[in-house]
């Protein structure tokens, strides 16, 4: 087991499954995200932050995601490294470029943004709603008017747009490289995958860009 997870293949194994996990959480954090948009004061974004605190089920899936994230960065450190060690000699650009994307060679670039971003991202929520106690409380701002104050910053507003961005990209190519890492692609299944990768980008592109453009623009959170 350590030899498969010191090997090559054993960290590319782990990339994928850790990277797809984290596909899921995207998923989860979304359909959070989305209650916001329920016209009710905030009254369901609240309920459910409050359900994720209290539940020692989510708590503890929480400390799992934590660790997947790391792992998939450690990982990613990795490979890059043993990547650029193998390829002393640059590629002539003209021929990778004919064969792979920027963003597909590039995915440690992409990853690194997304990694400052989610810090940048607890520390502005999870920090002051989970830690430090200032949002939440009584005669405090609640945690959809929180949301709300953030995004109606221009610069993270546009931070967290470009975040999403690179975050899509990533998943563009991540998705259906997940699977070919894990041997579930072959020839015929590859290009329904690259679709399936490619929607499901999409769709947390749209998902997560929305919020900082309905919020900057004041098209959204009118009730809280
Ligand atoms: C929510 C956040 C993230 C998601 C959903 C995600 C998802 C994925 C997926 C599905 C893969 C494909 C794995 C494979 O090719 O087998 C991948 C690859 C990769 N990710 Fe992420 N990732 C995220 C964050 C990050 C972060 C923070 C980094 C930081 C460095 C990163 C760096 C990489 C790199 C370098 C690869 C390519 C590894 C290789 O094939 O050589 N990712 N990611």
């Amino acid at each position: 087991m350590s030899n498969f997870l010191s090997s090559s293949i054993g960290k590319k194994t782990v990339m994928a499954l850790t990277g797809l996990f984290l596909c899921v959480f995207l998923v989860e954090h979304l359909y959070g995200n989305l209650l916001l948009y329920a016209n009710d004061g905030g009254a369901a974004f609240i309920e459910y932050s409050h359900t994720l605190v209290h539940s020692i089920l989510i708590r503890s899936i929480e400390v799992v995601l934590f660790i997947a994230i790391i792992v998939h960065v450690v990982q990613a450190v990795y490979l890059t490294k043993q990547n650029s060690d193998a390829r002393p000699v640059k590629y002539s650009v003209n021929k990778v470029n004919e064969t792979s994307t920027w963003f597909s060679r590039n995915m440690g670039i992409t990853g690194s943004f997304i990694l400052f971003f989610i810090v940048v991202h607890l520390y502005h929520y999870f920090v002051p709603y989970r830690i430090m106690d200032t949002v939440g409380g009584p005669g405090q701002i609640n945690v959809a008017q929180a949301v709300k104050i953030g995004l109606q910053d221009p610069v993270y507003a546009g931070f967290y747009f470009f975040s999403v961005c690179l975050l899509a990209f990533h998943l563009n190519h991540g998705f259906q490289g997940a699977f070919q890492t894990l041997g579930l692609s072959n020839k015929r299944y590859a290009p329904f995958l690259k679709m399936a990768g490619t929607g499901f980008a999409v769709l947390m592109f749209v998902g997560f860009a929305s919020f900082p453009v309905l919020f900057y623009f004041g098209l959204a959170g009118g009730t809280f």
